[in-house]
Protein backbone atom coordinates (compact mmCIF):
# COMPACT_ATOMS: atom_id res chain seq x y z
CA UNK A 1 0.00 0.00 0.00
CA UNK A 2 0.92 3.44 -0.44
CA UNK A 3 0.69 6.21 2.05
CA UNK A 4 1.37 9.69 1.51
CA UNK A 5 1.35 12.47 4.51
CA UNK A 6 0.67 15.55 4.26
CA UNK A 7 1.24 17.82 7.33
CA UNK A 8 1.17 21.74 7.84
CA UNK A 9 -0.75 24.30 10.10
CA UNK A 10 -4.22 25.93 9.38
CA UNK A 11 -4.73 27.83 5.39
CA UNK A 12 -1.24 26.37 4.33
CA UNK A 13 -3.78 25.08 1.12
CA UNK A 14 -3.29 21.57 2.68
CA UNK A 15 -6.47 20.17 1.98
CA UNK A 16 -7.79 21.59 -0.77
CA UNK A 17 -4.42 20.76 -2.47
CA UNK A 18 -4.23 17.49 -1.00
CA UNK A 19 -8.08 16.67 -2.58
CA UNK A 20 -6.32 17.33 -5.64
CA UNK A 21 -3.50 15.04 -5.13
CA UNK A 22 -5.39 12.35 -4.45
CA UNK A 23 -7.21 12.07 -7.65
CA UNK A 24 -4.53 12.90 -9.64
CA UNK A 25 -2.75 10.03 -7.82
CA UNK A 26 -6.03 7.34 -7.86
CA UNK A 27 -5.59 7.49 -3.72
CA UNK A 28 -8.26 8.30 -1.45
CA UNK A 29 -8.06 11.37 0.81
CA UNK A 30 -8.31 11.32 4.11
CA UNK A 31 -8.84 14.53 5.83
CA UNK A 32 -8.35 13.59 9.41
CA UNK A 33 -8.99 17.28 10.43
CA UNK A 34 -12.38 16.86 9.82
CA UNK A 35 -12.26 13.64 12.18
CA UNK A 36 -11.16 16.56 14.69
CA UNK A 37 -13.69 19.11 13.63
CA UNK A 38 -16.65 16.41 14.17
CA UNK A 39 -15.51 14.99 17.81
CA UNK A 40 -15.15 18.71 18.45
CA UNK A 41 -18.85 20.09 17.17
CA UNK A 42 -20.36 16.37 18.95
CA UNK A 43 -18.67 18.11 22.26
CA UNK A 44 -20.07 22.02 21.05
CA UNK A 45 -23.51 20.28 20.72
CA UNK A 46 -23.72 17.84 23.92
CA UNK A 47 -23.28 21.63 25.53
CA UNK A 48 -19.48 20.35 26.40
CA UNK A 49 -16.31 22.61 26.94
CA UNK A 50 -13.74 20.90 24.11
CA UNK A 51 -11.14 21.81 26.36
CA UNK A 52 -12.88 20.20 29.36
CA UNK A 53 -10.84 16.93 28.57
CA UNK A 54 -12.88 14.88 30.99
CA UNK A 55 -16.56 15.55 29.51
CA UNK A 56 -14.94 15.29 26.48
CA UNK A 57 -13.99 11.74 27.09
CA UNK A 58 -16.75 10.80 29.07
CA UNK A 59 -18.73 11.67 25.45
CA UNK A 60 -15.75 9.75 23.62
CA UNK A 61 -18.30 5.91 23.91
CA UNK A 62 -21.01 7.33 22.67
CA UNK A 63 -19.25 8.83 19.83
CA UNK A 64 -20.12 6.84 15.87
CA UNK A 65 -18.03 8.61 13.66
CA UNK A 66 -17.89 6.97 9.83
CA UNK A 67 -16.20 8.28 6.55
CA UNK A 68 -17.21 7.20 3.14
CA UNK A 69 -16.17 8.34 -0.34
CA UNK A 70 -18.87 9.60 -2.68
CA UNK A 71 -18.10 10.25 -6.05
CA UNK A 72 -14.58 10.92 -4.66
CA UNK A 73 -15.71 13.50 -2.33
CA UNK A 74 -14.94 12.45 1.64
CA UNK A 75 -18.01 12.57 3.47
CA UNK A 76 -18.20 12.30 7.93
CA UNK A 77 -21.07 11.01 9.57
CA UNK A 78 -21.79 11.23 12.97
CA UNK A 79 -24.17 8.27 13.35
CA UNK A 80 -26.57 8.68 9.80
CA UNK A 81 -26.06 12.71 10.11
CA UNK A 82 -23.53 13.81 7.41
CA UNK A 83 -21.96 16.59 9.17
CA UNK A 84 -19.12 17.36 6.27
CA UNK A 85 -20.92 20.81 5.89
CA UNK A 86 -21.85 21.32 9.23
CA UNK A 87 -18.34 21.01 10.53
CA UNK A 88 -16.67 24.05 9.16
CA UNK A 89 -17.39 26.91 10.61
CA UNK A 90 -14.78 28.26 12.61
CA UNK A 91 -16.46 27.55 16.06
CA UNK A 92 -16.04 24.09 15.23
CA UNK A 93 -12.39 24.79 13.94
CA UNK A 94 -11.42 25.83 17.28
CA UNK A 95 -13.43 23.00 18.85
CA UNK A 96 -11.34 20.88 16.87
CA UNK A 97 -7.79 22.42 17.88
CA UNK A 98 -9.09 21.99 21.56
CA UNK A 99 -9.85 18.30 21.52
CA UNK A 100 -6.85 17.56 19.39
CA UNK A 101 -5.09 18.49 22.43
CA UNK A 102 -6.82 15.55 24.49
CA UNK A 103 -4.68 12.69 24.32
CA UNK A 104 -7.71 10.21 24.89
CA UNK A 105 -9.41 11.82 21.97
CA UNK A 106 -6.02 11.19 19.71
CA UNK A 107 -6.08 7.80 20.67
CA UNK A 108 -9.24 7.10 19.82
CA UNK A 109 -8.57 8.47 16.40
CA UNK A 110 -5.07 7.21 15.67
CA UNK A 111 -6.77 3.54 15.21
CA UNK A 112 -9.17 4.32 12.69
CA UNK A 113 -6.19 6.46 10.97
CA UNK A 114 -4.17 3.60 10.73
CA UNK A 115 -6.22 1.42 9.56
CA UNK A 116 -7.53 2.77 6.74
CA UNK A 117 -3.99 3.34 5.59
CA UNK A 118 -3.78 -0.30 5.89
CA UNK A 119 -6.94 -0.98 3.28
CA UNK A 120 -5.57 1.14 0.42
CA UNK A 121 -3.40 3.76 -0.91
CA UNK A 122 -4.24 6.88 1.17
CA UNK A 123 -3.15 10.07 0.78
CA UNK A 124 -3.81 11.89 4.66
CA UNK A 125 -3.11 15.53 5.73
CA UNK A 126 -3.49 16.71 9.56
CA UNK A 127 -0.93 18.07 11.78
CA UNK A 128 0.90 14.79 12.82
CA UNK A 129 0.48 11.95 10.07
CA UNK A 130 3.81 12.08 9.51
CA UNK A 131 5.59 11.91 12.69
CA UNK A 132 2.83 9.90 14.92
CA UNK A 133 -0.14 8.44 12.77
CA UNK A 134 2.25 6.91 9.55
CA UNK A 135 5.65 7.21 10.62
CA UNK A 136 6.52 5.06 7.86
CA UNK A 137 4.47 6.70 4.90
CA UNK A 138 6.10 6.29 1.27
CA UNK A 139 6.60 10.39 0.70
CA UNK A 140 5.89 13.10 3.87
CA UNK A 141 5.78 16.60 2.85
CA UNK A 142 5.12 19.47 5.03
CA UNK A 143 3.48 22.51 3.71
CA UNK A 144 3.18 25.86 5.29
CA UNK A 145 3.04 29.46 4.55
CA UNK A 146 3.78 32.82 6.31
CA UNK A 147 0.68 33.23 8.77
CA UNK A 148 -0.38 36.86 7.38
CA UNK A 149 -0.52 34.83 4.07
CA UNK A 150 -2.87 32.11 5.51
CA UNK A 151 -5.16 34.51 6.93
CA UNK A 152 -5.58 36.45 3.45
CA UNK A 153 -6.41 33.17 2.33
CA UNK A 154 -8.86 32.12 5.17
CA UNK A 155 -10.35 35.22 4.52
CA UNK A 156 -10.80 35.55 0.82
CA UNK A 157 -12.42 31.48 1.39
CA UNK A 158 -14.71 32.82 4.12
CA UNK A 159 -15.67 35.72 2.13
CA UNK A 160 -16.55 33.60 -0.80
CA UNK A 161 -18.67 31.36 1.08
CA UNK A 162 -20.77 34.39 2.23
CA UNK A 163 -19.35 34.44 5.72
CA UNK A 164 -16.69 37.13 5.89
CA UNK A 165 -14.89 38.25 9.09
CA UNK A 166 -12.62 41.38 9.56
CA UNK A 167 -8.85 40.32 8.23
CA UNK A 168 -7.49 40.98 11.85
CA UNK A 169 -10.16 38.76 13.59
CA UNK A 170 -8.98 36.27 10.99
CA UNK A 171 -5.27 36.49 11.78
CA UNK A 172 -5.76 36.56 15.47
CA UNK A 173 -7.64 33.16 15.33
CA UNK A 174 -5.16 31.35 12.91
CA UNK A 175 -2.33 32.80 15.67
CA UNK A 176 -4.16 31.28 18.31
CA UNK A 177 -4.57 27.66 16.63
CA UNK A 178 -1.08 27.69 15.49
CA UNK A 179 -0.02 27.85 19.24
CA UNK A 180 -2.67 25.74 20.04
CA UNK A 181 -1.53 22.90 17.73
CA UNK A 182 2.04 23.18 17.69
CA UNK A 183 2.34 23.48 21.98
CA UNK A 184 0.29 21.28 23.05
CA UNK A 185 1.87 17.77 24.90
CA UNK A 186 -0.05 15.28 22.73
CA UNK A 187 1.48 15.09 19.28
CA UNK A 188 2.29 18.53 18.61
CA UNK A 189 2.49 19.94 15.11
CA UNK A 190 6.00 19.64 13.26
CA UNK A 191 7.17 18.69 10.85
CA UNK A 192 9.04 15.03 10.39
CA UNK A 193 13.22 14.88 10.33
CA UNK A 194 12.30 13.14 7.04
CA UNK A 195 9.53 15.49 6.14
CA UNK A 196 10.16 17.55 2.42
CA UNK A 197 9.56 21.11 3.18
CA UNK A 198 7.17 23.25 1.45
CA UNK A 199 6.41 27.21 1.58
CA UNK A 200 3.22 27.76 -0.31
CA UNK A 201 3.36 31.81 0.36
CA UNK A 202 4.17 32.96 -2.93
CA UNK A 203 3.03 30.30 -4.75
CA UNK A 204 -0.11 29.88 -6.43
CA UNK A 205 -2.78 26.61 -6.37
CA UNK A 206 -1.52 25.44 -9.65
CA UNK A 207 2.26 26.12 -8.88
CA UNK A 208 2.08 24.03 -5.77
CA UNK A 209 -0.03 21.15 -7.24
CA UNK A 210 2.69 20.94 -10.69
CA UNK A 211 5.28 20.81 -7.69
CA UNK A 212 3.83 18.45 -5.07
CA UNK A 213 2.77 16.09 -8.02
CA UNK A 214 6.58 16.03 -9.29
CA UNK A 215 7.75 15.43 -5.26
CA UNK A 216 4.63 12.47 -4.97
CA UNK A 217 5.38 10.58 -8.25
CA UNK A 218 9.36 11.43 -7.85
CA UNK A 219 9.16 9.15 -4.74
CA UNK A 220 6.67 6.95 -5.11
CA UNK A 221 8.51 5.29 -8.38
CA UNK A 222 11.47 4.91 -6.36
O1 LIG B 1 -7.01 20.86 9.25
P1 LIG B 1 -8.17 21.44 10.02
O2 LIG B 1 -8.15 22.94 10.09
O3 LIG B 1 -9.48 20.91 9.54
O4 LIG B 1 -7.97 20.88 11.51
C1 LIG B 1 -8.75 21.32 12.59
C2 LIG B 1 -8.02 21.14 13.91
O5 LIG B 1 -7.92 19.74 14.23
C3 LIG B 1 -6.60 21.63 13.95
O6 LIG B 1 -6.53 22.99 14.39
C4 LIG B 1 -5.91 20.71 14.95
C5 LIG B 1 -6.70 19.45 14.89
N1 LIG B 1 -6.01 18.38 14.16
C6 LIG B 1 -5.08 17.65 14.85
O7 LIG B 1 -4.85 17.91 16.03
N2 LIG B 1 -4.44 16.61 14.24
C7 LIG B 1 -4.69 16.30 12.96
N3 LIG B 1 -4.06 15.25 12.38
C8 LIG B 1 -5.62 17.07 12.22
C9 LIG B 1 -6.26 18.13 12.85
Amino acid sequence: MVSVAIDGPAGAGKSTLARRLAAEMGYIYVDTGAMYRAIGLYALRAGKDPKDNAAVDALLPQIELRLASIAGEQHIYLKDEDVSAAIRTEAAGMAASAVGANPAVRAFLLDLQRSMAKKQDVLMDGRDIGTVVLPDADVKIFLYADVEVRAKRRELELQQRGTPKPYAEVLREMEERDYNDTHRAAAPLRAADDAIMVDTSSMDFNASLELLLDVIRGSVSN
